[in-house]
């Protein structure tokens, strides 16, 4: 085999074989990486998707500060048992105002992509404040401290300015009102038709059940939401994406 022959020489040669596999992977990656420039998306849009609002923002970073990741993804995958277990596989588009994106690489807990409305308030205030007190084996740590530190949303303006700076579509009026949606959505007295018509599905309540807003309260408002902007009953997935 002539060709086989000649293979020799790369073989034996260092620099050269260095070079030719130097060309070979830069094909290979000018053929996967070229057609992405050539495209205006490749997230397939989907209705529902909205930036978070003040409150799940605040309670993301908290989910975030924690470490949550370290135990739980947000990522289910398209396989029978993990959409048996988990609801619908997630979406790209689910996490495209993600920065960073949640999807975690480990599972000590479960994924937590659709755990929105799963449990109530009360249940999740429960369970972070002593996870025992409703799953005897639970081995997820306490966090019943995020009760008692309290916050006054002096930061919101410039924290959703700056993920409109990366990208988010947060409007003017978002960013100008951001404080107030804040402190209106851990009140069930605050202003509803506004915050609702920024951020569609919001959940407005007292999440805690306490005075004040808590990082408590804004951790539960983040969990509540998760995985609930998508209707699934009227979703189809288009197949040329
Ligand atoms: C050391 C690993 C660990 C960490 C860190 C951790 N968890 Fe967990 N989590 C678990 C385990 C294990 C379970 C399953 C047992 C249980 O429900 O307590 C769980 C369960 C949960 C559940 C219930 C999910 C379901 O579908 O039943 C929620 C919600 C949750 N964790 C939220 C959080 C949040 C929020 C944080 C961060 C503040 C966090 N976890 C940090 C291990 C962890």
């Amino acid at each position: 085999m002539r060709i086989l022959e000649r293979h020799k020489i790369l073989e034996r040669n260092a620099t050269l074989l260095l070079v030719f596999s130097f060309l070979v992977v830069t094909v290979g990656g000018i053929v996967e990486i070229a057609p992405l420039f050539y495209i205006d998306n490749t997230i397939e849009e989907v209705d529902g998707m909205r930036p978070y609002s003040p409150l799940e923002l605040t309670g993301r970073d908290i989910y975030i500060r924690e470490g949550c990741y370290v135990c739980h993804s947000q990522m289910i995958r398209p396989m029978r048992d993990e959409v048996e277990r988990y609801g619908h596989y997630s979406l790209a588009a689910e996490s495209m105002y993600d920065h960073p994106f949640q999807w975690g690489s480990k599972r000590t807990g479960p994924d937590l992509a659709r755990v929105g409305g799963r449990y109530s308030d009360e249940w999740h205030l429960d369970h972070l404040r002593d996870p025992r007190s409703v799953v005897p084996e639970s081995i997820m740590p306490s966090y019943g401290f995020l009760e008692d530190r309290m916050l006054t949303g002096e930061d919101i303006v410039q924290r959703i300015r700056t993920e409109s700076m990366v990208g988010v579509p947060y409007s003017d009026e978002m960013i100008q009102l951001a404080r107030a949606d804040f402190m209106a959505q851990a009140d069930p007295y605050g202003d509803r038709e506004g915050l609702e018509a920024r951020y569609p599905k919001m959940q407005q309540r007292n999440f805690d059940g306490n005075p004040g807003i808590s990082e408590m309260d804004a951790l539960i408002a983040y969990l509540q939401m998760l995985g609930t902007l998508v209707d699934f009953s009227t979703f189809e997935p288009d197949p040329t994406r």
